[in-house]
Order: C-alpha cells, then sequence, then structure tokens
C-alpha cells in the first residue's frame, strides 16, 4: 500500500490528524493495533481546553460534543475543610472548558473516517517504521495474518507511549527527559451524578482526591495510593470512605455514592522526548510525551500537536514548503514543556509526600492558599488550566 501521511496509532491524535488532512485533500492512512471496540473504550481525562473545542468543531467533530458536553466556569480546590472555586472566564477573559469523555471523542471521529474518510485499519500492529531519513520511509505491520507494508511520504507516530515509532529514532538523534513520581492514582467509575458541578481537586489531610465527571449520571473519581497498590486490596466501601474523608469540609456537603463500574490504578510520570521530529518521521501526542493526568493535559497537548503538524503538512501539499514543519518540533516543546511544568506544579502542590513530610505539607498549603486569596495567582492557574497559546 501507498500514502502520503502513514499514521500509526488510531487515538485521539491520530485520529483527528487523519480528519484534517482529509479535509485538506491530503491521503492518509491510519492503522491501529487494538480492536475498535477497544479504542472506543480507553478511559482518559475528559477536560478539553477551548483550543480542543475549536479543533473538533472546524473538523465537522463536534455536532454531538456542542450537545453533550458539559461546559464549566472553573474548578473547585479544597484544603484544610475549605471551599475555593476558581472561576476561568473572569480570571483569563471569557475562557472556559468543557467536559467530555475522550472515549466519545474517539467513537465520534471514527464514525467519520469510516463514514467515506480515509482508510482506518484496526488490529493491525505495526512492528516498524524505517528508512525515516530517505524520501520514502515504510511502516511495516501485521494485518488479517499478513505482514505488509505501507510506504510513505511522511510517517507520524501517534502510537504513545509504549509504540513503535519512537524506537525508529536512533540512539544519540533524541534526548528523554524523565521524572517518576512517588505515588499512583486509584480511579473508579461510579453510575452516581456528580456530587457537584464542578470538578473538584482536594489536598485532603492523607492525601490527594479529585471528584471528576463523564456524564451528568456518570462520576470519575481518583484517589492518591502508594505506587504498587493492587486495587482488590481497596473494597467499594473503603474507597467510598477514603474519599469521603479527603473531600470533608465544614459546612454541608455530601459526597454521593453509588455502584462502582471500574476500579485501576496508574502511575504517574512526567517525559519529554527531544526533537519530535527524526527525518520524515513525525511523532505527536503521547508518542512524544507523558504529563501526569492532574490537570488533564494529555489529550490536550495531542490535539495541539496534531494541530501544527496538521498546518504544516498542508503548507507543504499546497505551497511545497517545508517551512511550517521544519519547524514542528520547536513549536510544540515550548507548549510541551509549559503544560509539563504545569502538571507538575498540580500534582506536587496537591499529593502528599509518601515520607508525610511536614514542612513539605505547609508550603502546599501555603501555595494553596496563595491562588485563593491572590487574584493574580489564581489567573496563573487559570491561564494554564485552561491552555496557555500557541507559540512563544
Ligand atoms: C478525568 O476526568 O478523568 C480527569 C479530569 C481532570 C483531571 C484528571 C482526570 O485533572
Amino acid at each position: 500500500m501507498r500514502t502520503t501521511v502513514g499514521i500509526v496509532g488510531g487515538g485521539p491524535a491520530g485520529l483527528l490528524l487523519a480528519r484534517l488532512l482529509h479535509r485538506a485533500g491530503i491521503d492518509c492512512v491510519v492503522l491501529e493495533n487494538r480492536s475498535r471496540a477497544y479504542a472506543e473504550r480507553r478511559q482518559r481525562a475528559g477536560m478539553l481546553e477551548q483550543g480542543t473545542v475549536d479543533v473538533l468543531r472546524e473538523c465537522g467533530a463536534g455536532d454531538r460534543l456542542d450537545v453533550e458536553g458539559l461546559p464549566h466556569r472553573g474548578i473547585e480546590l479544597r484544603f484544610d475543610r475549605e471551599r475555593h472555586h476558581i472561576d476561568f472566564p473572569t480570571l483569563t477573559g471569557g475562557r472556559g472548558v468543557m467536559i467530555y469523555p475522550q472515549t466519545e471523542i474517539v467513537k465520534d471521529l471514527i464514525a467519520l473516517q469510516l463514514a467515506g474518510g480515509p482508510p482506518l485499519l484496526f488490529e493491525a500492529e505495526a512492528l516498524a517504521v524505517e528508512s525515516p531519513l530517505s524520501d520514502s520511509p515504510v511502516v511495516r505491520y501485521v494485518h488479517e495474518g499478513r505482514e505488509q507494508t505501507l510506504d510513505c511520504d511522511y510517517v507520524v507516530g501517534c502510537d504513545g507511549d509504549h509504540g513503535v515509532s519512537r524506537a525508529a529514532f536512533p540512539a544519540g538523534t533524541y534526548r528523554t527527559y524523565a521524572h517518576d513520581y512517588p505515588y499512583s492514582w486509584l480511579g473508579i467509575l461510579a453510575d452516581v451524578p456528580p456530587s457537584g458541578g464542578e470538578l473538584v481537586y482536594a489536598r485532603g489531610a492523607t492525601g490527594f482526591a479529585l471528584h471528576s465527571m463523564r456524564s451528568t449520571t456518570v462520576s470519575r473519581l481518583y484517589l492518591q495510593v502508594p505506587n504498587g497498590t493492587d486495587p482488590d486490596d481497596w473494597s467499594d466501601e473503603r474507597i467510598w470512605d477514603e474519599l469521603a474523608a479527603r473531600f470533608a469540609v465544614d459546612g454541608d456537603w455530601r459526597l454521593n455514592r453509588g455502584t462502582i463500574t471500574a476500579k485501576s490504578v496508574t502511575s504517574l510520570r512526567s517525559r519529554v522526548h527531544e526533537p519530535m521530529r527524526h527525518g520524515r518521521l513525525l511523532l505527536a501526542g503521547d508518542a512524544a510525551h507523558i504529563v501526569p493526568p492532574t490537570g488533564a493535559k494529555g489529550l490536550n497537548l495531542a490535539v495541539s500537536d496534531v494541530r501544527v503538524l496538521a498546518r504544516g503538512l498542508i503548507e507543504l501539499h499546497r505551497t511545497g514548503s517545508t517551512q511550517l514543519l521544519d519547524h514542528y518540533s520547536q513549536l510544540c516543546l515550548d507548549r510541551v514543556w509549559q503544560a509539563t511544568r504545569f502538571s507538575y506544579d498540580m500534582t506536587r502542590m496537591l499529593h502528599a509526600q509518601p515520607d508525610g513530610d511536614a514542612f513539605d505539607h505547609r508550603i502546599q498549603l501555603a501555595r494553596l492558599r496563595r491562588i485563593t486569596t491572590s487574584r493574580r495567582a489564581a489567573a496563573e492557574l487559570a491561564a494554564n488550566y485552561t491552555g496557555l497559546p500557541l507559540g512563544r
């Protein structure tokens, strides 16, 4: 098979890129190694910055989002048994965020793609990206039991942290910056209406808790737990009791409890792979960078990579100029590092250190107090949370 842009990975980054290229008349093929059902079930944070919402609308994937998405005008910070609302529109000159599950974005993009979009192959396992420095890089993959090749002008690796694309960067051509956090998140999905209208980020006495949501009837909640935690060690009752304790405030607020339908533990990591390009192989999203989930930047970063990349490939297609494409890595990495810094700061501000360092705890409370008493400090959080502009 031959195509202009070979896209490895059919998550939100790969699907969105295919959509943007297809609308500009550039042909591409998407290879996804999992099944459609699996791709549509992958749970990820569903907080969309304005820029993410805009691009989904622009490419015709905004219809259901506009009906079912929940616009949020802020978040709540909790600490010292107090509640504080951070109001984004007043702090940012009108910006907000939208809550719409990533599973639904993927479903919407897959449906568009299968209805006359470019080819999307499920259960097509990429084995390797070859000859990225030549004019015609190749993706080798297995589909329907046969090994095949996809010859491309460009290959885009949207195949996440464990994908084969990044592995095609030879030693010495890149550097990976890494940080591991000394705690994990136990996440649950529950069939229960959210206990409030906004996401709640809590620095409870015994650690972090987050109250998020997938819809008006499904809640998503997280607890900070030690690394290596087995989710089976946490009974449903123990989870609800610990959540209630960490969210507890003076005044009346109650945590809605309901049936837990999924339970899993995720570790928290930061990774940045530089540069994001090697010859005619370009990386986007988790293939190039990982952020801890605090602040929900992962999907939004993937979408901003794809916006820059689509613009570069469209410019090349229309004018023959590689100017934008040549600056792809640099343009993206500025924003990636800002989101990496923000996610790191949010994580450090809200989680209990495993050694229970009392000094560290007081510094965290002082940071939270600063945000809730200084308009300037709150505006800085709001600007980062709702999404920084692209570029310098
Ligand atoms: C989620 O809804 O899963 C979520 C939301 C916000 C975060 C992290 C996760 O910061």
